[in-house]
């Protein structure tokens, strides 16, 4: 192979996500499985630029598979936005032999990986990490199947009280702006009604619904509110509305907040790192860099930085209808 990477060094990247330590282990096995000197950088583009390095093997990502956040550690780094710094970080990874370079994390750590590959003619993969669920190019980003259970579990306890007591919860959850934890979550928790950035369903429409639900013998409530600014009101907008509109109803207000990043990673979260660490590594081995590695219709695949930045996400429609249906 005649563009065979000789040393790939990785890194993770932005908001850890649970399944990041497995598709590290994958990465660091595969390579090697094919006996490429891999790197870790610690701190993700901090550490590449402050050069803390340390070189892994098979033995070292033992007992990591099970373990959320990250072993290598992860930042948003300030000074990787800066042309100086990629290029501190470029002679680093040259000053190492490092001819290619691994990025666990999501949308603007990919962006960042593509400028330093443009700017610097390097070798750059992207492994979709994020509990988000928002990036183009795959199905499923590593660490939102085992979100998706950390919310669910959660908002099956708070329904607990709301039952108990008769009221009206409002759950905000992550996502950034994208309404995927939202929307399945609240499906899979059996919400009365989402919020999400994607559909603009209003307070109006919110408080119209709540009031069929209580006609319809409701007692109780549970509303899952993504936390993203593109819905119009944040959730505590939202909960004085309802309270001023609403009769009846005793509402109550909970963030859910950095539980959702934590935890043990799924099976389904385990076995996809390990799947997308593994295309990384293969994927720089036949020559092709600058891409995403994703699954799209259980399919291992790739999709260049640059059309993942241009494509729209969509929102799965039927997914809406699956709501209304079964919240009625
Ligand atoms: O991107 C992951 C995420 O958890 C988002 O859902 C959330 O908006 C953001 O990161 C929170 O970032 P931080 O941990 O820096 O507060």
């Amino acid at each position: 192979m005649p563009n065979s990477p000789k040393h790939i060094a990785l890194l993770t990247s932005g908001g850890d996500s649970p399944g990041m330590n497995a598709a590290i282990r994958a990465v660091v096995r595969t390579c090697a499985y094919y006996q490429i000197k891999c790197t870790g950088i610690f701190r993700g583009f901090e550490g590449l630029i402050e050069k803390d390095f340390k070189e892994l093997d098979a033995r070292s990502v033992k007992n990591i598979i099970n373990r959320g956040g990250t072993f290598l550690k992860s930042t948003r780094s300030e000074e990787f936005k800066t042309k100086e710094g990629r290029k501190k970080a470029y002679e680093n990874l040259k000053e190492n032999q490092i001819d290619s370079l691994i990025i666990i994390g999501g949308n603007g750590s990919f962006k960042g990986g593509e400028i330093l590959s443009k700017e610097h003619n390097f070798p750059v993969i992207g492994i979709p990490a994020t509990i988000d669920n928002d990036i183009n190019g795959t199905d499923f980003s590593i660490g939102y199947d085992t979100a998706l259970n950390t919310v669910v579990e959660a908002i099956d306890k708070i329904r607990d009280t709301a039952n108990s007591h008769n009221r009206l919860f409002l759950v905000e959850v992550m996502g950034r702006d994208a309404g995927d934890i939202a929307l399945n979550a609240g499906i899979g928790a059996g919400a009365e009604e989402i919020i999400i950035p994607e559909e603009n369903l209003g307070v109006d429409r919110l408080l119209a619904s709540l009031k069929h639900s209580r006609k319809s013998g409701k007692t109780s409530s549970i509303v899952v509110v993504s936390e993203s600014k593109l819905t119009g009101k944040n959730i505590f907008e939202i909960a004085d509305y309802l309270e001023d509109h609403l009769v009846g109803y005793e509402i109550r207000v909970s963030i859910l907040g950095h539980i959702q990043r934590g935890g043990a990673p799924s099976c389904y979260d385990r076995v996809l790192a390990s799947r997308l660490g593994i295309k990384a590594v293969e994927t720089l081995r036949t020559g092709k860099s600058n891409r995403i590695v994703g699954i799209i219709n259980r399919k291992l695949t790739t999709i260049s930085f640059q059309t993942a930045a241009l494509t729209d996400r969509k929102l799965d429609e039927d997914l809406l209808r699956v709501a209304d249906i079964t919240s009625i």
